[in-house]
């Protein structure tokens, strides 16, 4: 399931790793990540997470954001980039990060480099969670998640133990995005094929590319990541 390990880089002062879950819709970044966050003290910074936010507080960024996302497509990299340069500069960052949707495109991987570069760190993991272009589909429209913490459910996958009530928080009310609809998750996957798998390569010229059969079950799959990110803890 996992690939071979290459060389790895963490920030040279506090050991701290930057680990990039690549993947397209329904992969499981945002489950995996959440997990890491939880078990590695790792923070997840989802950009998806961040212009959902700027969409609802009706920022000018959301306000941009809105329509491109409800289609499926990519937010510009300049609004992209703002808003993750601004949360990359909080202190709770030096812990390590997860980047979970980010980069998406050759220029925001550029960018991603060179904001590393300049505070002495670099990308110690690009993980490619792998997996079959149908099976996405239906994991995308069957999700939900928690309306009070974001514990995230599937119909079919992972239901709450207890019927309408959050496993995590207890909370009972749901949410479901405007996105996870059958059409606008083929955009959205078309966008991923065209604009962001082309990135593999880039972390595999890298040399910190791994890859991950993330069509197994949830659990599977994060034990492969967590083997991965305590090996370049450990480094
Ligand atoms: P974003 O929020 O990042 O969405 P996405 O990439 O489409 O990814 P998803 O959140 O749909 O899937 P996921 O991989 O996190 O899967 P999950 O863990 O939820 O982006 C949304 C939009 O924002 C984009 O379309 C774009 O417009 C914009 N955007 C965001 N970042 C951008 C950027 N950098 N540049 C430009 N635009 C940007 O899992 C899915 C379901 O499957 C869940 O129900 C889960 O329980 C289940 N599941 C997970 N793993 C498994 C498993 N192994 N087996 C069975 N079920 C599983």
């Amino acid at each position: 399931m996992v690939g071979e390990q290459t060389d790895t880089c963490v920030d040279a002062g506090t050991g701290a790793p930057v680990v990039i879950l690549l993947g397209p819709p329904g992969a499981g970044k945002g489950t995996q990540a959440r997990r890491l966050e939880e078990g590695h003290g790792l923070v997840q910074l989802s950009t998806g997470d961040m212009l959902r936010a700027a969409v609802a507080a009706g920022t000018p960024a959301g306000l941009a954001a809105k329509s491109v996302m409800e289609a499926g497509g990519l937010v510009s990299d300049e609004i992209v980039l703002a808003i993750l340069s601004d949360r990359m500069a909080q202190p709770d960052v030096a812990a390590g990060v997860i980047l979970d949707g980010f980069p998406r495109t050759a220029g925001q991987a550029a960018a991603l480099d060179d904001m590393l570069a300049a505070a002495g760190q670099c990308v110690g993991a690009a993980i490619s969670l792998e997996v079959d272009d149908e099976a996405m589909i239906a994991r995308v429209a069957g999700r939900f998640t928690c309306g009070r913490c974001g514990e995230g459910y599937h119909d079919q996958f992972k239901q709450t133990r207890q019927e309408g009530v959050c496993d995590k928080c207890g909370g009972t009310e749901f949410k479901r995005r405007a996105d996870d609809n059958a059409e606008t998750a083929r955009e959205r996957l078309k966008a991923y094929h065209d604009q962001t798998a082309p990135l593999i390569a880039h972390y595999e010229s890298m040399g910190v590319l791994q890859r991950v059969d993330a069509m197994a079950s949830i659990e599977e799959v994060a034990g492969a990541l967590g083997q991965l990110v305590s090996a370049l803890s450990a480094h």
